[in-house]
């Protein structure tokens, strides 16, 4: 099995963002708790390795093509696995990116998510050359609200949203920005200054 990484990491101060490998399949199962999933459409829980190893080599092939960015988020202090990011787009040559994450319980609610999303989202805009990104979550998800606030996305809409894990239609709530948008933001200074750049983040 092909473990080579696609793309060279991404360090944050905290956080190590990394292609996902086939090795990850058993802690990325492990990790994958209900109380994750339920805000997730499409990764179920409990999660088997074979399911968390399809998933992974269908991300890799993603990311290969350039339709998607997949990140495994590790803890840089020990290298444990902490989550998963993905930016991937809305169609196949679509420049509007969808941003999805999610993080081990154990990590909730220290700023990790923010800090992982920040360059994953300059990465994604960077590598996939976005126009403009979008994400949405389940009506009462705050913290996935507020990371995508922090981000400096805004609320766009509603739409129902298809959780084939549940096998149901869920109302969700979409908040977007557009590149520009993004770079002004951090002009701003409201976020940490990274350059983000068209061909390489
Ligand atoms: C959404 C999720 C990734 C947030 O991760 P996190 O690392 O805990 O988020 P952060 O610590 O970066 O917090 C970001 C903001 O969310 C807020 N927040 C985090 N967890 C929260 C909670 N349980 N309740 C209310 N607010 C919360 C933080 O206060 C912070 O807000 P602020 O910037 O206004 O201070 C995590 O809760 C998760 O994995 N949830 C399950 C999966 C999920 O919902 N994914 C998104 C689906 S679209």
């Amino acid at each position: 099995m092909n473990n080579d990484d696609l793309f060279k990491p991404i360090d944050t101060k905290r956080t190590r963002l990394r292609c996902p490998r086939p090795d990850d399949a058993a802690v990325v199962a492990k990790v994958m708790t209900p109380g994750i999933s339920r805000w997730l459409a499409s990764w179920p829980a409990p999660m088997t390795q074979q399911a968390a190893a399809t998933r992974i080599l269908k991300a890799r092939e993603e990311i290969a093509v350039g339709q998607a960015l997949h990140f495994l988020v590790e803890h840089r202090a020990d290298n444990a696995v902490m989550g998963w990011i993905c930016v991937s787009r809305a169609e196949t040559l679509s420049g509007v990116g969808n941003l999805s994450y999610w993080l081990n319980e154990a990590y909730h609610h220290c700023g990790y998510t923010t800090e992982a999303s920040l360059a994953a989202v300059i990465a994604a805009f960077g590598r996939l050359n976005l126009d403009s990104m979008e994400g949405g979550a389940q009506v009462d998800n705050v913290a996935s609200f507020a990371v995508m606030r922090r981000l400096g996305m805004e609320l766009c809409g509603e739409r129902i949203v298809w959780a084939s894990t549940r096998c149901r239609n869920e109302l969700c709530i979409f908040y977007s920005m557009t590149r520009d948008k993004f770079v002004q933001y951090q002009r701003d200074g409201v976020m940490p200054k990274i350059v983000l750049n068209r061909s390489d983040a």
